[in-house]
């Protein structure tokens, strides 16, 4: 069974791309497979409601979108993680969420699992991984429960300070366990 990771900071190898590869190593070391997308590599423009998807059409912007969606209907479970930004999910992952009306109905079913990264403790980790389950649930994604979340402390200035949080670590480990056993009851 396949996990795919998506990471939604902008900062290549910074703390949120670190926290999900963590995340992603457990659930390799449990005997699943894995890939990452990083949309720090991607480009991905904001849906500007031509309504071409609606009508049936395909989506006429031109970028890495469509891309990143053929590899979620390929995964049996996906792991959406994001920094924290105004107690948000990133701009990045937005237009990414945004754009992902053109694949309504077709994520149904799928395990989902949050993972999010703040500055501080209680920054709006909280918050965001709500968000990311509100996206999941709109695509009636399967998710695993929100105590279960990754929830991390990173930093403006240091790449590795999420490298020392071990509770935020556990929180990782937690939701690999947890993703692993939706999976398994599948
Ligand atoms: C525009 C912006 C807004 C931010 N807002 C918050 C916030 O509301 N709460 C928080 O804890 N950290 C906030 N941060 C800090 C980032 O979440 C933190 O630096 C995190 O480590 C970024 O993830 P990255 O290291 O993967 O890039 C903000 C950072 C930026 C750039």
């Amino acid at each position: 069974m396949k996990v795919l990771g998506i990471c939604g900071s902008p900062r290549k190898g910074a703390n949120t791309e670190f926290a999900l590869n963590f995340t992603l190593n457990e659930l390799k070391a449990m005997g699943f497979e894995t890939e990452t997308v990083l949309l720090s590599e991607k480009e991905v423009k904001f849906c500007n409601h031509c309504g071409k998807c609606l009508e049936g059409k395909e989506c006429p912007i031109k970028d890495d979108a469509k891309g990143i969606f053929e590899r979620m209907l390929l995964a049996d479970a996906i792991i959406v993680a994001s920094p924290v930004y105004y107690v948000s999910v990133s701009a990045q992952l937005k237009a990414l969420f945004d754009r992902s009306i053109m694949v309504r109905g077709k994520l149904k079913g799928k395990v989902g699992g949050a993972i999010a990264v703040g500055q501080v403790r209680n920054g709006g980790q909280e918050m965001v991984c709500e968000q990311i389950h509100q996206w999941m649930l709109t695509h009636e994604m399967k998710i695993v429960p929100m105590r279960f979340g990754g929830m991390l402390v990173g930093s403006m200035k240091d790449f590795e300070a999420v490298k020392r949080d071990e509770a935020g670590l556990n929180s990782c480990k937690n939701l690999a366990k947890k993703v692993a056993e939706a999976l398994r009851s599948k």
